[in-house]
Formats: C-alpha cells, sequence, structure tokens
C-alpha cells in the first residue's frame, strides 16, 4: 500500500520500459502514470487513471485498498495516459460521476467516447465534499493541453496538478529522495512539455501559490513532500532570465560545418560564454530542449542539401520553433558547395522564436582564414548582445 497522506493512496502505474511519448519525446528513464485515491468519510475518488496498456496495474491497487465503490473519478486531463482508463471505471464502477471541467468534458467525449450524463461539471474554485476531506479544483491551463485542472485538498494541503512539476521518470520512490536527479528530469519534462506554454503557466504558478501546499503531487514521477524545490525551479525556468549560454546545434556532412561549429564553439568558450554543442545527427532531443531553456543565444549550424538546410537540422529548427524557449538571440553558421537557400530556409522555421538575429556566417565550402576571422567577430557579436542584456 502507498500511502501519501491518511486516505490518500498513490494506485498509478509505474512504466520502466516506455522509451517514446507522444511518439516523439524521449523517455530516457522511463515514466509513471500517476492516479491517486481519496478515501472520505462518506465518497471515495479516484483521481485521474493511467494509460490504457496499465489499466490492471491500476485496479489492482485500488481493488488492494479494499475499495468496492468509487463515487466520483477526477479528470484533471483528458490526454490518455491519464484519461485513458476512464471507460473501463466507469464500466467497472457504474455509479461513479467523472468531475471535470467543461472543456475537458466535452475532450473526454471525444476523444473516449464517455456519455455526458457520466459527467459531474465543476468550474475554477469549486468544491466536492468527500465527507472529511474536501476537494477545490483550480483550471490550470495548458499545463498542458487547455483544459487542465488541479485538485487541492483542503484538509491535507496536497496539490494534485496532474502534469504541472511532474518529472518523465521511473521510480519506485513515492516521494523525492534523490533531488538531483528529479531536478535533470523535470528539468527535460518542463523543456518538452511545459516551455510552450511558459508565460500561461507563469500566471497558473502565481494562481497556486496562494494555497498552504505541503505536498504536490503531480501525474508523472515521484510526489514532492518539499514543494519548494520544484516550484523554485519552475520560477526559475518560467522567468524571462537567460543565462550566458549559447546552444550550438548543427549537422556536417564532409566536416566544413564541423569544422566551423568547433572554431565558433572554442571562440564562445574564450570569450567567457558557455556552449552546449549538438551533433543533430546523434542527438537526444530531450538534451537539445533541457539546453535551450536556459540559453541566451542558439546556433544553428548546417551544410546546404539540395539547395536548402539538412533535414536533421531543419527538424532541429522545427522542435526548438515548437518548444518556443526565452532565447534571446540567433544566428546560423554553415557551408555550401554552389549555392542555396540554407539560411533563408532556417531562419523562416524559426518564426515563432522572438530573437534578435544575428548576422550569419555561411563559407563556401572549408572554412578558409578570413572565415575563421568571421567567426571570430560572430562571437565578439554574440558576446555583446549578452554584455547588452546584462548576462556576460
Ligand atoms: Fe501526462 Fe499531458 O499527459
Amino acid at each position: 500500500m502507498r500511502q501519501i497522506r491518511s486516505n490518500v493512496y498513490a494506485v498509478g502505474a509505474i512504466d520502466w520500459d516506455r522509451r517514446l511519448f507522444d511518439e516523439l519525446i524521449p523517455l530516457p528513464e522511463g515514466t509513471t502514470y500517476n492516479a491517486y485515491v481519496i478515501k472520505g468519510s462518506e465518497k471515495t475518488a479516484l483521481l485521474d487513471t493511467v494509460d490504457p496498456k496499465k489499466t490492471d496495474t491500476l485496479l489492482a491497487a485500488i481493488l488492494s485498498l479494499g475499495i468496492d465503490r468509487i463515487d466520483y473519478i477526477v479528470a484533471h486531463h483528458a490526454e490518455q495516459d491519464h484519461s485513458g482508463s476512464i471507460p473501463d471505471m466507469l464500466n467497472l464502477y457504474p455509479d461513479a460521476k467523472v468531475v471535470a471541467n467543461a472543456k475537458c468534458k466535452s475532450m473526454l467525449m471525444d476523444l473516449l467516447h464517455v456519455e455526458e450524463d457520466r459527467f459531474l461539471t465543476v468550474e475554477d474554485g469549486r468544491t466536492l465534499s468527500l465527507g472529511d476531506k474536501t476537494l477545490q479544483f483550480f483550471d490550470i491551463p495548458w499545463v498542458h493541453w487547455p483544459e487542465t485542472m488541479g485538485t487541492y485538498v483542503q484538509e491535507d494541503k496536497i496539490l494534485f496538478p496532474c502534469d504541472l512539476f511532474g518529472a518523465h521518470l521511473a521510480t519506485s520512490s513515492l516521494f523525492v529522495d534523490d533531488e538531483p536527479t528529479v531536478y535533470e528530469a523535470a528539468k527535460r519534462y518542463y523543456a518538452q512539455i511545459m516551455m510552450p506554454f511558459r508565460t500561461v503557466i507563469r500566471r497558473n504558478l502565481r494562481k497556486l501559490e496562494a494555497l498552504d501546499i505541503e505536498v504536490i503531487a503531480p501525474s508523472h514521477g515521484p510526489a514532492h513532500d518539499n514543494p519548494a524545490f520544484i516550484m523554485d525551479a519552475y520560477r526559475d525556468w518560467v522567468s524571462d532570465d537567460v543565462k550566458n549560454e549559447a546552444v550550438l546545434a548543427y549537422v556536417s556532412m564532409h566536416e566544413s560545418t564541423r569544422a566551423i561549429a568547433e572554431h565558433l564553439a572554442e571562440a564562445l568558450m574564450e570569450r567567457g560564454i558557455k556552449v552546449r554543442q549538438f551533433n543533430l545527427s546523434v542527438t537526444d532531443l530531450g538534451q537539445l530542449a533541457i539546453a535551450l531553456v536556459d540559453a541566451a543565444t542558439i546556433v544553428l549550424g548546417s551544410p546546404t542539401v539540395l539547395t536548402g538546410a539538412h533535414p536533421k537540422v531543419a527538424y532541429g529548427a522545427l522542435v526548438a520553433n515548437a518548444l518556443r524557449p526565452k532565447t534571446r538571440f540567433a544566428t546560423i553558421v554553415g557551408s555550401f558547395g554552389w549555392g542555396g537557400k540554407m539560411v533563408e530556409q532556417l531562419t523562416g522555421l524559426m518564426s515563432n522564436l522572438k530573437v534578435e538575429l544575428i548576422d550569419p556566417v555561411v563559407t563556401k565550402g572549408h572554412p578558409k582564414e578570413d572565415d575563421l576571422s568571421a567567426l571570430d567577430a560572430l562571437a565578439d557579436r554574440i558576446l555583446d548582445k549578452h554584455r547588452e542584456i546584462n548576462v556576460a
């Protein structure tokens, strides 16, 4: 039995083997689908379910608690890693109501074909009594879809924020017991899932800060009995503050772009700028996303292929553009043999980024002495820009 507080139980599943989420996001350390049972003196609630592949695990955990009735299934989020077992749970507990906000209800009807009469629709701030425990619901949109909601248990001071504050980390630990490991996993998770909604999350954080929270129990990874650890980390990540760092993401076909990337990396390091260099042919996109959380500058490096950027660099640009990091400056380096539109193409792929573009350096063939000087000058310009925003 995995108990968070008296009569509050973790009944989710650990997915040690999963390596990809949404067929996009690498999960090097697996994940968990957290669900919780809250037994009140009068009613019992299940908070979220699990990925449909793990329904049997959820059911076994519920049965092990000796529970034969569930009154409410609180759906914080319609994504199937949390909602996927709801149809099975509704079949097993025919009197249960799905508690959701209006948006989530509509999405669950579309995605899982839950019948409309099975819902109890709740609004932001509404409470629901289980007897000696009171659930209070808060809309916290865009963590990670528009319908996302959190639940606060007033008597126990536990916040269940679903995806927010989560970590894709398969672990048998119910609570955080290794902060550095969880910090890295939570930052990776933030970078890939939450970062595009940074400014909305900032507003959500302010809303949640008004609560007296002793435990944060997210829907992925371990629970936090030191809420300040994860809330402080989020305050930093969602802030507008960037660091004196450059992400240099490139691909090289015949060593020219590699020589350019390595020369520029060296020049930036000589100027005191921290460099995170990624060869996009072999990079874990999660690592690239983590680096983008803090960096002041992103540099893309590409050869010219079939008149455009190397497709792997274009993909990197597309991912960075979708993640919308708070990066302030961007530039492009690379090489060409006989012409092309590599720079224009990559610039067009980064239209979401609110960055100042620094003039690119593109060489014809392998970089020559004057090309290397141009790269040194580019490093100077990047340093100047970092100084202008007081990070160097
Ligand atoms: Fe963990 Fe957005 O689902």
